[in-house]
């Protein structure tokens, strides 16, 4: 019988189809380490990864029955795709689940740091009625007359520019290639070089995949070209910025302010970040809700069983 390894501890929801038909093995309440799964590995056809487990090299070659890596996410950083692909191993991702709540994560940090939302928490529950209040005590920034550009325009970044649209901002957006002119005008948005759009943004939201290309997209460099008020958000993956130029911005006031749903050095902020008003932050939560938890797991089981199958779509990656 095809046996399927599952790396990650899941609501059983979205996997009851898989589990009647395939003999299916998940860790018990916590994640498979990768020393077991290593150990595992030999014996599988499938392995469902999570987006922070690595499938490298050395799991791989590992694995000789293995024919199908189903990754829990849309990112797939964490696979060695290429290596994938020359070895005839299918990688499958996790688009449609996750672009609409990773889009609302942005926008909510959009306004979220600009309008000083936690923080204005954090300072009522800290210094109740010592904290100053008033008409003109924290003020913040408006969103809507706005440019936000985007970096990235993908599933995720084309959710997020319909937001934006929605609320009243121009939305500038750079990508490895343009999108048609049908398509820009369909989304009211406007390719702009990379040096443009940090020069012209209000807000910059990084939307990129993680790959060697993006790496540290947005470093010293960039953020200098950005507006001293711009604010930079990003729901991607973390070392898509690099996160000690950004603490140095953020203290030196080369931009006004940060939203970040990810971090460089995996789930924790560095601790200068910690220290900083202008800056809010989640841990990695773009797709944490119950719906898209069990909506992603179905999602994963519906790529396993229509590699397996061939009855149903699947979506692969074709490429690192
Ligand atoms: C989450 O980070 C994802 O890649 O789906």
């Amino acid at each position: 019988m095809t046996k399927v390894l599952v790396t990650y501890d899941m609501f059983r929801e979205g996997f009851t189809e898989l589990e009647s038909k395939y003999d299916v093995t998940f860790p018990n309440h916590r994640d498979f380490t990768y020393e077991e799964v290593y150990e595992m590995i030999p014996e599988y056809d499938v392995l469902c990864s999570m987006f922070d487990f690595k499938v490298n090299k050395e799991l791989i070659d590992h694995a000789p029955k293995l024919r199908l890596v189903a990754n829990y996410a849309v990112g797939y950083n964490n696979i060695d795709v290429a290596y994938c692909l020359s070895k005839g191993v299918t990688v499958t991702n996790t688009p449609g689940p996750v672009t609409a709540p990773t889009a609302n994560v942005a926008l909510g940090l959009m306004i979220d740091a600009a309008r000083r939302l936690t923080e204005c928490d954090r300072k009522l529950r800290t210094l109740g009625h010592d904290m100053k209040v008033g008409v003109l005590e924290n003020l913040g920034v408006n969103i809507s007359g706005k440019t936000l550009g985007i970096i990235g325009m993908g599933r995720i970044g084309t959710a997020l520019a319909k937001r934006a649209v929605a609320c009243d901002m121009k939305v500038l957006y750079h990508n490895r290639h343009q999108l048609p002119v049908e398509q820009e005008a369909a989304f009211d948005v406007h390719y702009a070089l990379k040096e443009e759009l940090l020069a012209q943004s209000d807000f910059v939201s990084v939307n990129a995949p993680y790959t060697p290309e993006t790496y540290h997209f947005i470093g010293e460099a960039e953020l200098k070209q950005m507006k001293k008020t711009a604010i930079l958000i990003n729901t991607s993956r973390g070392a898509l910025v690099d996160e000690y130029a950004l603490v140095r911005a953020l203290q030196e006031g080369t931009i006004h302010a940060a939203g970040l749903d990810v971090f460089e050095f995996g789930d924790y902020p560095l601790p200068e970040l910690l220290t900083l008003d202008n800056v809010v932050m989640t841990p990695h939560i773009g797709t944490q809700t119950l719906e898209v938890r069990i909506l992603m797991a179905r999602t994963v089981c519906d790529n396993v069983m229509g590699f397996l199958e061939g009855d149903r779509s699947i979506t692969r990656v074709l490429h690192p």
